[in-house]
């Protein structure tokens, strides 16, 4: 079933990469005095504290012979070069040049280039362009609150944000990547419905029951069916939920940042709400994250290395429709365009795993 609307021109902007906001840290690896240097969509950052400890983004470069910043050091919240010892503040300018002594005067015109930050749910993000309001960090599902564990990991995978992204929310290849752990090959027949709409991807499974690795002897003892959500929010975001009654709640949200081309910097949250057992899961919750994780990375690596050899070209089935419809999305913020300006479609799929 396909249903199209027409698209309104009444949003129409230009929208980039840049007009997103991407996780730049985890607050609690940034304390006083630390200097992190990180790469955002191609561009170099160095991320410090400034003095009463809130976050300053510069860009990696130092005004007076252009060595890296982030080989610096942090005092008292001005970042200091690690070259010839010029002193920036957390506005980006220019506090003291040791050369000049006695004779030293701050100049508005010294200033290095500095982005916007914002420190929400225990992440730093950045942004590289002038803020849209209409575009905020996402908010991380049930992050924080009672009853809910949260258990967070970083990988960095050798491809693209898009790539990664559909791996996310790929079920076909979960019994093959992750056989006994995720998923095993039972040639189930499971239904899923595919929205896409206002530049997000929503999918409903159907037929869910009892696949799901170890997982399942814990989490759905009496193999009743699962329900299970997938969704892509643009331009990076993806989150799971199972949801196998009260206590049996599972999100896994992964916010993809482009380091380079092909370059992804993952930050996944899992977080999950097993009632008395929440404590006690946290290690099985990360051992077995980090396992499948790693898995994927294996996998998008073989992929990263083969589309760099020939390119990229893709032969889809109806279960790739997921991915269809997230590469619209992407293509259109390629073109500079709102993909919120694409139809609605809703397609019916069936496929087996
Ligand atoms: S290059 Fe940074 S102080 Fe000289
Ligand atoms: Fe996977």
């Amino acid at each position: 079933m396909i249903r199209k609307q027409q698209p309104t021109t009444k949003n129409k902007q230009q929208i980039t990469q840049k007009s997103f906001w991407y996780i730049v840290a985890l607050s609690r690896e940034l304390t006083a005095n630390t200097v992190l240097s990180r790469t955002v969509l191609g561009e170099w950052l160095v991320v410090f504290r400034g003095e009463e400890g809130e976050v300053v983004v510069l860009r990696d470069r130092c005004l007076h012979r252009n060595s890296r910043l982030s080989k610096g050091k942090v005092h008292r919240g001005q970042l200091e070069c690690p070259y010839h010892g010029w002193r920036y503040d957390k506005l980006g300018h220019i506090v003291a040049v040791p050369a000049e002594g006695e004779q030293f005067q701050p100049l508005q015109s010294r200033c290095a280039k500095r982005y916007a930050t914002i420190e929400q749910e225990g992440y730093i993000y950045v942004h590289l362009d002038t803020p849209n309001p209409e575009f905020l960090p996402f908010k991380m599902p049930f992050y924080g609150q009672s009853g809910w564990e949260t258990v967070r990991v970083v990988n960095r995978f050798p491809n693209t944000v898009t790539n990664c992204a559909e791996n996310f929310i790929d079920i076909p290849h979960t019994a093959t990547v992750h056989p006994g752990i995720f998923r095993s090959p039972r040639k189930q027949r499971l239904e899923m419905t595919v929205t896409r709409k206002n530049g997000s991807v929503f999918v409903e499974y159907r037929k869910e029951t009892n696949n799901l690795g170890w997982y399942s002897r814990f989490l759905n003892q009496r193999g009743s069916e699962i329900q299970h959500t997938d969704s892509f929010v643009m331009p990076n975001i993806t989150s799971v939920e199972y949801n196998m009654g009260r206590h049996r709640r599972l999100f896994i949200t992964s916010q993809s940042i482009p380091e380079t081309d092909n370059s992804t910097l993952v930050y996944t949250d899992v977080t999950y709400n097993y009632g008395i057992w929440n404590k006690l899961a946290r290690p099985l919750v990360y051992w077995t994250a980090q396992k499948i994780i790693q898995q994927d990375v294996v996998a998008l690596g073989i992929q990263g290395e083969v589309i760099a050899k020939y390119g990229q070209s893709f032969s889809n089935t109806p279960a790739d429709t997921i991915h269809v419809f997230v590469e619209s999305i992407m293509q259109k913020i390629e073109q500079g365009e709102d993909p919120r300006e694409l139809s609605e479609q809703v397609r019916e799929v069936q496929f087996w795993v």
